[in-house]
């Protein structure tokens, strides 16, 4: 049976009637699949991402006319001053906590990555980091949100993002452990889109299989189209029968609409690889409603010019976040009058965003650019064999989240110090830097320091870890400690 006339008309006009070659081979089901996702995919964008026919800045130029950003240094925040926001960290925590008790708080995870830099075979969010307990990175998370929902007495709905390379292991995971504690209308799982990708010589679509495109996921970016495009009751991994996760909830709800429902003005944003993250820190969100932002940023100073870390800069009166690959090295090197770095700036994807900003950006079209990454995929070549390139052989197409922030008002950068916020997972053991091990390494200090706080008598080089559901934070410690002695005579996991 030969292909759909309509659709090979399409594919023809564009150069990738290629995608077809194989048609005859498949089942019913297949060419269902398959003209599924070719139907999904706008040809001319693909085309014109191709063509580089995208307004590509140039960052080198820009970095030289930037400007360090509007920000609260940690400095001020540990001595009590308003600093470059004219906010005190008292009067933030004061605003955040009555957002957080009067349940405006919500949580925004995303977890649609493909964690190949790590090479675990489930999604990321799955990975056991816990130090003693070797509890997941979405226990972990999802925890937190629980704590923060008991500690102000109200719901904190977690809105997680999946996207199909992770979507059904998480949702069948999550439903395993009864959302680790979370209320049902708590969670809200939504997948986010994919693109595919493209011969990076000629432009033509390649595919995954006889009847499958490669399509992967379309960036963390993808975040704020998936907020309006996924309805809750929506069915696993495109083209597959997968279960409701959405069972019980208001059928063909997305996210922004149950936002609005539970009345959430604000999304504490985070990647589900950094567990270190105080998920719904009530400073942060004060600064960022103290000070009518749209948009507020997490940076940590950056120790060394050359650090890998995107920076955080004004262009124009906007923010912005140069890719440090973009950033001349004699611009980073610059000092201030103090002499440290000029651009000392660095990102760390941690952020709080407004809902009406969101929903702002919703409006627009295309409010993020798709950046190109030359990668290497495998994919099925002309004969029908797999080919596995030793060298790039494809153009990707990602969102990057933070590609927002020039489009906000009143944007804030507020710096925390590494060690209280920042520890990503992202590589296999071997590497020099953010490695489980590393990662462990962080929490294991971090829940130390809160008990040390709170005068508890540690052994030395004994691992300690903290449930969320036991202490959130320091203050969490200082509650416990109050309340009777806390003994640790080794490794610990309190609970
Ligand atoms: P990274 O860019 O570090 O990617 O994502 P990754 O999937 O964790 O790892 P590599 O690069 O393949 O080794 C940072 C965060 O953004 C999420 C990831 O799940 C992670 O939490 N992300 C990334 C998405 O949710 N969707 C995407 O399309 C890309």
């Amino acid at each position: 049976m030969p292909a759909p006339a309509e659709l090979a008309d399409r594919l023809a006009r564009h150069g990738q009637e290629h995608v077809l070659r194989f048609w005859d081979e498949l089942s019913d089901d297949q060419r269902q699949r398959l003209a599924g996702q070719l139907d999904a995919i706008d040809l001319d964008e693909i085309a014109a991402l191709y063509a580089g026919d995208v307004d590509q800045p140039d960052w080198e130029a820009a970095a030289r006319r930037a400007e360090p950003p509007r920000a609260m240094r940690l400095a001020d925040r540990q001595s009590g001053q308003g600093g470059g926001l004219g906010v005190t960290r008292e009067e933030a925590e004061k605003r955040g906590k009555a957002a957080l008790d009067a349940g405006k708080v919500g949580v925004l995870l995303v977890a649609g990555g493909q964690g190949s830099r790590l090479g675990f075979e489930k999604p990321k969010g799955m990975y056991p980091i816990g130090p003693v307990s070797a509890a997941t990175l979405l226990q972990i998370h999802l925890e937190k949100a629980v704590a923060l929902a008991e500690r102000h007495g109200v719901g904190v709905p977690v809105y997680l993002m999946t996207s199909p390379v992770t979507h059904d292991d998480t949702v069948e995971f999550l439903a395993e452990h009864d959302r680790f504690g979370l209320a049902e209308d708590d969670l809200f799982i939504f997948r986010q889109g994919t693109m595919p990708a493209v011969d990076k010589e000629t432009g033509k679509l390649l595919l995954a299989d006889k009847g499958e495109l490669f399509l992967s996921p379309d960036g963390h970016g993808g975040t704020v189209a998936a907020l309006a495009t996924y309805k809750s009751g929506t069915s696993g991994k495109s083209g597959t029968s997968g279960k409701s996760e959405m069972a019980g909830r208001p059928g063909g709800e997305n996210a922004v609409e149950h936002m609005k429902r539970r009345g959430i003005e604000c999304l504490y944003y985070l990647q589900v690889d950094n567990p270190l993250i105080p998920i719904g820190d009530k400073e942060l969100i004060g600064y960022h409603l103290a000070t009518d932002s749209e948009l507020t940023s997490v940076a940590v100073a950056k120790e060394t010019p050359d650090e890998k870390l995107g920076n955080f800069v004004m262009l124009d009166g906007k923010l912005c976040v140069i890719e440090y690959s973009d950033f001349p090295a004699e611009v980073a090197a610059q000092t201030d009058e103090g002499g440290g770095l000029r651009f000392w700036a660095g990102s760390i994807a941690v952020h709080v965003f407004g809902v009406a900003f969101l929903e702002r950006m919703l409006a627009l079209k295309d409010a993020l650019p798709f950046h190109i990454a030359k990668k290497k995929v495998p994919h099925l070549g002309a004969d029908g064999e797999p080919v596995d390139p030793s060298e790039p052989n494809a153009l990707k197409f990602e969102r990057f989240i933070f590609d927002l922030l020039p489009q906000a008002e009143n944007p804030i950068v507020v710096e925390y110090a590494e060690e209280e916020i920042f520890a990503p997972l992202k590589n296999a053991p071997g590497a020099p830097k953010d490695t489980a091990e590393y990662v462990q390494r962080f929490l294991v200090n971090q829940h130390r320091g809160w008990l040390q706080a709170a005068g508890v008598e540690l052994p030395a080089d004994t691992p300690v870890e903290i449930s969320p559901l036991w202490a959130l934070d320091a203050e969490g410690v200082l509650e416990r400690a109050a309340r009777g002695p806390i003994a640790v005579d080794g490794p610990t996991y309190l609970r």
